[in-house]
């Protein structure tokens, strides 16, 4: 704290990402990246761009990324917004579109960036609680709000709503902006993409650091009806023209156009975190069913934080929250075959 910061950023709260250890190697399944690399095609096409042409800025409205995610989707691109990671989508959604007079709504068990935006945009909001078993009920949403927002599948549970109760939810909410944010939706939900050419209100948001294997690269996308886009639009140019440099376009493009290896790299995930559950259930533990690359688990016995810190001990970082209702969980990231035969060989000397 010091006397020059302003009275907003005294009060800010901000997040914490998951840790990114440099001390040692570890078997990293703490932050929801994928283990296998991405497509070759992204390679070659950041190294294509690796010339004298780094002295030039990059396209700012990075047309060719647009509409790759365009085509892939049907959609035009005017329909489409692009930032530098799905969180700057986020913060711009949070900017331009909520409504400050009115409560933002989000569960209460949720991605934990969403609060913090609030904060740094001065929103009022109300956090839904989440049913007993976790799942999320739409029909608690239905009261006055400047906005609404959730992730499908939602994190860090894991579970997934289909798109009649979204549909349902759309029906009944035409006042305000809804976002659903589908950072996990290929690894076994549905998008909500389809829908934004009849709802003008939804906003859809997807990134390329879980599927498309590129955390690192930072990109990520929002895709609605014309007027919303123009609105993020507006904020995004009133604050950072080039929010994706030339080889993040060039690598996100060519991620978007590798179908086949999207496709293989989502049903290996999904094999493993198949694998995983079963192995789980047979140490005791409870696994929340899961549509994303992680699982949301209780230990048989004992405390999550201690497992966190044992297994942390051991050389395997997984991800414990220290909040009201999920302190007994932990959230681990499907990694390779390899990595989770790792993690259950030493939870099973942990707990057994
Ligand atoms: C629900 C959710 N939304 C958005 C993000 C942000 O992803 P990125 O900024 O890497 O696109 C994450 C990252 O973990 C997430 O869990």
């Amino acid at each position: 704290m010091s006397q020059y910061w302003s009275p907003l950023v005294q009060q800010l709260d901000p997040y914490v990402p998951g840790e990114q250890p440099k001390d040692q190697r570890y078997v990293k399944l703490n932050t929801n990246e994928c283990p296998y690399p991405p497509s070759p095609r992204v390679l070659a096409a950041i190294q294509a761009e690796l010339t004298d042409k780094l002295r030039l800025y990059p396209d700012p409205n990075a047309d060719l990324f647009k509409d790759a995610i365009a085509e892939y989707y049907d959609l035009e691109r005017q329909q489409v917004f692009v930032g530098n990671g799905s969180d700057e989508v986020l913060a711009h959604i949070f900017h331009a579109l909520f409504k400050p007079n009115q409560p933002l709504l989000f569960p209460d068990i949720s991605y934990s960036f969403y609060p913090v935006y609030a904060k740094l945009y001065q929103l009022a909001v109300k956090q839904i609680p989440l049913s007993d078993d976790f799942s999320l009920d739409l029909s608690a949403y239905l009261q006055d709000n400047g906005g609404i927002i959730f992730p499908n599948p939602n994190a860090p549970t894991g579970s997934a709503l289909g798109l009649a109760a979204i549909e349902g939810l759309l029906q009944a909410n035409q006042q305000s902006v809804v976002v659903i944010d589908e950072a996990y939706v290929d690894f076994g939900a549905e998008t909500a993409i389809p829908l934004v050419k009849r709802y003008p209100n939804l906003l859809v948001v997807q990134t390329l650091s879980k599927s498309r294997s590129l955390a690192g690269l930072r990109a990520g996308f929002a895709v609605g009806h014309p007027d919303l886009i123009e609105a993020l639009e507006r904020v995004k140019n009133s604050f950072n023209s080039y929010p994706l440099d030339r080889l993040a376009i060039v690598g996100a493009t060519a991620a978007m156009q590798d179908q086949t290896y999207f496709a293989e790299l989502c049903q290996s995930i999904i094999k493993t975190r198949t694998t995983t559950i079963t192995r789980l259930q047979e140490l005791g533990f409870h696994v929340l069913p899961s549509a994303a690359n992680f699982v949301f688990t209780r230990p048989p016995a004992g405390n999550a934080e201690t497992l966190y810190l044992a297994l942390k001990d051991q050389g395997v970082l997984v991800r414990h929250f220290k909040k009201p209702r999920i302190q007994e969980y932990l959230r681990i990231t499907i990694g390779t075959d390899e990595e989770m035969q790792i993690l259950l060989s030493k939870l099973k000397f942990l707990v057994g």
